[in-house]
């Protein structure tokens, strides 16, 4: 098994699951884990909100048997990297922290990308034009970290 990726953001109904579906149709199965996770428990056991669901299908992607799972310590030893969506998720994360080497895996979704702000905005009160931003953010972003997690 290669790396083990987690993605977090607050709700884990918008961004995360089109972060983990997104970055899971870029690598193999085989070979890597994906999942996602919000810092809230507002919508644990739901599936993804509906527009995320339209926008990821639109893009030939099927996130609709996602379930959300609340973030909890134990994912630092679960995974290898943590990407949150922006600061107030890496914020969270990183207060459940126990050292150093947990504090190591987490960073931002947009840290590599070259955009000014490297925050996935919350599209949760917003319109539809909004995933469709946030998607061709997060798919940037995933096609940056597929191509480093193929070539370690
Ligand atoms: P997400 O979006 O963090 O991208 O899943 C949100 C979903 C739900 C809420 C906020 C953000 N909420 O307040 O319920």
């Amino acid at each position: 098994m290669g790396a083990k990726v987690l993605m977090v953001c607050l709700g884990n109904i918008c961004r995360s699951p089109l972060a983990e579906g997104i970055l899971k149709s870029k690598l193999d199965k085989e070979n890597f884990h994906v999942d996602s996770a919000g810092t809230a428990s507002y919508h644990i056991g739901k599936k993804p909100d509906d527009r995320s669901i339209s926008i990821a299908k639109r893009y030939g992607i099927d996130i609709s048997q996602q379930r959300c799972r609340q973030f909890t310590f134990k994912d630092f030893s679960d995974f290898d990297f943590i990407f949150a969506m922006d600061n107030s998720n890496y914020e969270n994360v990183i207060a459940l922290a126990k050292n150093k080497n947990d504090k190591a895996k987490v960073k931002l979704l947009l840290y590599k990308t070259n955009t000014t702000n490297k925050e996935v905005p919350d599209p949760y009160y917003g319109g539809d034009d909004g995933f469709e931003e946030i998607f061709h953010l997060i798919d940037s972003a995933c096609n940056l970290i597929a191509q480093d997690l193929m070539h370690k």
